[in-house]
């Protein structure tokens, strides 16, 4: 049995891929602040016993610790981690960007991830050969910014992008492969209702990306829809 876990599963691109990885036969351990979701509760009875709904919030590692707790009552391995859950601080202005803003993103779309990764590791382990996606972002790009635009999210991506580099470099040996993707720009309460593509679509071309993940992407920085190495 293939077991993953999901952060921010709830809305948007995590519970998607909840959703495509209950119908390709997974098990799922979906994390989230909110749990009682509709979708999630209909996914549930329409896969009875596959999915486990759980309280996580990246930003606390009481959380993380006591979610890897219960995912091990659940579990004695875990083949993926996506780490989806991210948060963008919107409207931002060079002149009045607030520490709060550039804070909260570091503690979730970084700290969290690296966190419940190191948090996962004893179940990674004892997986045949895991993978861990953390979800990332063009606007990451170092080599590709050049306008000052949403700084406390492309500063804490690149972070995120750090931290899939360091996991890669002590994770491999251990036969867990780290990569960050980039969904590309997607229709949902982040992307907005202009993004190009719609949720479903994304959730396909990057879960289709991550289950192909091999030991030559360990530490890579790709884009999920056509598989480019993106530039850090
Ligand atoms: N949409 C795009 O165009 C796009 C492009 C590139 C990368 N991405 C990345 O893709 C990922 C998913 O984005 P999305 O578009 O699906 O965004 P979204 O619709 O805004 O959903 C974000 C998810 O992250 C969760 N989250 C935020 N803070 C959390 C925390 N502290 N603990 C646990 N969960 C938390 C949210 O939960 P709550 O409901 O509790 O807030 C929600 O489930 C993010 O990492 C994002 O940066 C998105």
């Amino acid at each position: 049995m293939s077991y993953a876990i999901v952060s921010g599963a709830n809305r948007g691109i995590g519970l998607e891929l909840v959703a495509q990885l209950l119908g390709r036969g997974w098990r799922v351990i979906a994390g989230c602040r909110k749990t009682q979701v509709l979708r999630l509760t209909e996914l549930a009875g329409a896969h009875p016993g596959h999915l486990h709904v759980m309280p996580l919030d990246v930003a606390s590692e009481r959380s993380i610790n006591a979610f890897v707790a219960e995912a091990g009552i659940v579990t004695d391995h875990v083949d993926l981690l996506v780490n989806n859950a991210g948060v963008l601080v919107s409207g931002e202005r060079y002149g009045s960007v607030a520490a709060k803003s550039l804070i909260e993103s570091f503690t979730v779309n970084a700290a969290g991830a690296l966190l419940l990764t190191q948090a996962c590791t004893a179940l990674l382990t004892q997986a045949e050969s895991a993978r861990v996606a953390n979800v990332s972002t063009m606007m990451a790009s170092l080599a590709q910014t050049d306008t000052f635009r949403t700084p406390s999210y492309a500063m804490s991506k690149a972070a995120l992008n750090m931290a899939t580099r360091l996991l890669a470099a002590e994770l491999t040996p251990q036969g867990i492969v780290v990569a960050s993707l980039h969904p590309g720009w997607v229709q949902t309460d982040m992307g907005g209702a202009g993004a190009p593509l719609a949720v479903d679509t994304a959730a396909t071309l990057l879960l289709d990306r991550i289950l192909a993940l091999g030991t030559d992407d360990a530490g890579r920085f790709i884009a999920s829809e056509d598989g480019a190495e993106l530039p850090w």
